[in-house]
């Protein structure tokens, strides 16, 4: 009997000084760094909001990116990609092919005015042809399979089904890949061949004054090799084709530069206040960001190149093609360099 007393009494015990403890602990919290499922001080929005805004905590893991348990830059970067950059890269791409029709209905294709003559003038040599087709052959699959990243699964799902468009998917990202390098050799050999043609000079405000000559009959503004819009697209080409390519390495082998914090760094030295910070991650999403937008650009200039040497003028395909222009072409076109090359010919004697 008396020890049916002491059990009892034990329990009720136990429970006492259990819940003196749980008392005990309860108000001796104060971080609220409490084992077990119970929040302490810390609401849940609290906790939610600290993961939320991308901080990072601690892992065993070697990724250093494992620590942090949401990345809440990517919704930044999905909204930018998914917003802004395909819709602008859209329109842009949509509008120079809508001014081209209109420029075409207008101005016609730009006839050899004088007519074709029988005489034709070397203007690209078998190395130069090849550079070009090198940089635009890769640079045309290139595009298109870039933009399938960005646009495909809204064409293509449709027509073919979500096991249609991966695999069409994931061949175009291997010749995106592969052909990248022989977009880059094309790239640096152009550059090699070409650059002398293209310093600008005073020339190219008269040629840029003149409107090039190609809106109105009639008008040809001087221009030696490469006219002043010529040079634009060089330059513009070579540029931009670095910076894709700089960017586009980046994304092939990730996790590995920090491009945009340290160019954001140079330019805070010359007054900008940019951010320097960025994780890997940040850094990759850049990478992509940028990429996009000077492709989409560099592809809406591009149309306009192509259309110019092919439909929209008489004669200029000849160059990239044979290589052998109409001499009348030339003369219409690039004056001062028939000149230099009749002179080269035919060196007229030292005055
Ligand atoms: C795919 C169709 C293309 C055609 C039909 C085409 C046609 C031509 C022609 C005919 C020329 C020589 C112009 C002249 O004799 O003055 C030329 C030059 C040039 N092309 Fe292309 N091209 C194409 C694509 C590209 C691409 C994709 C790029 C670059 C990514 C490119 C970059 C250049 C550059 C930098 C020049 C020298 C500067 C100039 O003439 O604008 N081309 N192209």
């Amino acid at each position: 009997m008396f020890q049916k007393y002491l059990s009892v009494i034990t329990i009720l015990m136990a429970l006492l000084i259990g819940s003196f403890g749980v008392v005990s602990s309860s108000v001796a919290q104060t971080k609220g760094e409490v084992p077990g499922s119970a929040l302490g001080i810390k609401s849940d929005s609290d906790l939610w909001r600290y993961v939320r805004t991308g901080n990072a905590g601690t892992s065993q893991m070697k990724d250093e990116l494992a620590a942090v348990m949401i990345q809440s830059e990517g919704d930044n970067w999905r909204a930018f990609r998914n917003g802004p950059l395909s819709s602008y890269g859209a329109y842009g791409l949509a509008i120079i092919v809508a001014l081209l029709v209109v420029f075409y209905a207008v101005r016609g294709r730009i006839k050899i005015e004088a007519g074709p003559s029988k005489e034709k003038i070397l203007r690209f040599g078998t190395i130069d042809r090849f550079a070009h087709w090198l940089m635009a052959g890769s640079f045309v699959i290139l595009g298109i399979t870039g933009l399938n990243l960005l646009y495909g699964r809204y064409v293509f799902i449709p027509i073919f089904g979500k096991e249609g468009f991966a695999t069409i998917t994931a061949f175009g990202k291997l010749a995106h890949n592969y052909l990248a390098f022989a977009f880059m050799a094309g790239l640096g050999l152009s550059f090699v061949l070409w650059v002398r043609h293209n310093i600008p000079s005073k020339l190219d405000l008269k040629w840029l004054a003149m409107g090039g000559g190609i809106f109105v009959k009639g008008v040809h503004p001087p221009a030696r090799k490469f006219n002043a819009g010529q040079k634009i697209i060089f330059w513009a080409v070579m540029i931009g084709g670095l910076s894709v390519s700089m960017s586009g390495i980046a994304l092939m082998f990730p996790f590995q530069t920090s491009m945009f914090s340290e160019t954001f760094a140079m330019l805070n030295l010359v007054g900008f206040n940019l951010p320097t910070d960025f994780t890997v991650l940040q850094e990759q999403q850049m990478n992509q960001l940028w990429h996009g937008i000077v492709s989409l650009a560099l592809m809406t200039m591009i149309i306009a190149h192509i259309y110019i040497g092919s439909v929209g003028m008489e004669g200029a395909l000849d160059a990239m093609n044979t290589g052998m222009v109409d001499r009348n072409w030339a003369k219409e076109h690039h004056n001062l360099w028939v000149e230099e090359e009749d002179q080269k010919a035919s060196p007229k004697p030292a005055e």
